[in-house]
């Protein structure tokens, strides 16, 4: 069993260690512990079960925090029409949250273009969803928790890449790279729809590390002439 403030430490410095400097992070039990929603927050969540609506402000919270650390003021951040989180002008943000860990980073646009971050418990994937999430070369990676960081830099790739182009990239249209902690994403087949996406994953930079019993994931590109 992890102690779940260990988890929150260790997750934040694994981020703010990944991450570029431009890029503020904060995580939900340590930076703040504020569940507050602003009513079109608390709109979009309505239908939600409590254990989602909590995860959910956790999210909106830490990410408010984050923003707070960039010296922006509190603002709503909505819910777009494929659930990603709505930014202020000038910024770019992202949040994952997995058992007790509840993240955000964000950063203006004048300094990093897109960015994904994704948490995920445990040291491999669940057993049988293999061949949902990776590609068969993917499958040929004889180590389990290559499997569970492929999905997560996968979702960190997600989180990056739909903001920026609206092309909604399913896990096996994407084959992960690993060296080191490095990643690199390059498309499996070429979608006539998804060639700004295809383009993006040429320009991003990734890294992953696994700790404490979970694996941790970023992926952005830098702004152009930043
Ligand atoms: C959305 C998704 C990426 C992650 O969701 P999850 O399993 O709940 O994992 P996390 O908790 O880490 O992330 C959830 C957060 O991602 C963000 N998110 C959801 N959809 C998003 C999107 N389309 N674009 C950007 N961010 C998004 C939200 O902030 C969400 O939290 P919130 O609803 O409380 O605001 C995943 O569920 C999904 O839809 N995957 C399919 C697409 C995919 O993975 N493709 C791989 C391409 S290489």
């Amino acid at each position: 069993m992890t102690d779940p403030d260990y988890q929150r430490i260790t997750v934040r410095d694994l981020l703010q260690g990944l991450l570029p400097d431009a890029v503020s992070v904060a995580v939900w039990g340590l930076d703040t512990t504020d569940v507050e929603l602003e009513a079109e927050e608390r709109e979009a969540i309505r239908r939600a079960v409590p254990k989602r609506v909590d995860e959910f402000a956790r999210g909106r919270a830490t990410a408010r925090f984050a923003l707070a650390q960039m010296g922006w003021a509190p603002v709503a951040i909505p819910v777009g029409g494929h659930r990603q989180p709505v930014w202020p002008d000038g910024v770019v943000g992202t949040i994952t949250h997995t058992g007790d860990v509840v993240a955000a980073a964000v950063a203006r646009a004048s300094d990093v273009s897109c960015l994904g971050i994704d948490v995920e418990s445990g040291v491999a994937l669940p057993p049988g969803t293999d061949g949902l999430i990776l590609t068969s070369a993917e499958q040929t990676d004889p180590a389990p928790v290559h499997g569970l960081v492929r999905f997560s830099a996968k979702e960190s790739i997600h989180k990056a890449v739909f903001p920026c182009t609206g092309v909604w990239l399913d896990p096996l249209d994407v084959e992960i790279g690993l060296e080191g902690t490095r990643f690199e994403a390059q498309p499996v087949h070429q979608r006539a729809d998804a060639q700004e996406a295809d383009a993006l994953l040429g320009d991003l930079e990734g890294r992953w590390t696994a700790v404490a019993g979970c694996v941790v994931s970023v992926a952005w590109a830098g702004a152009t002439g930043a």
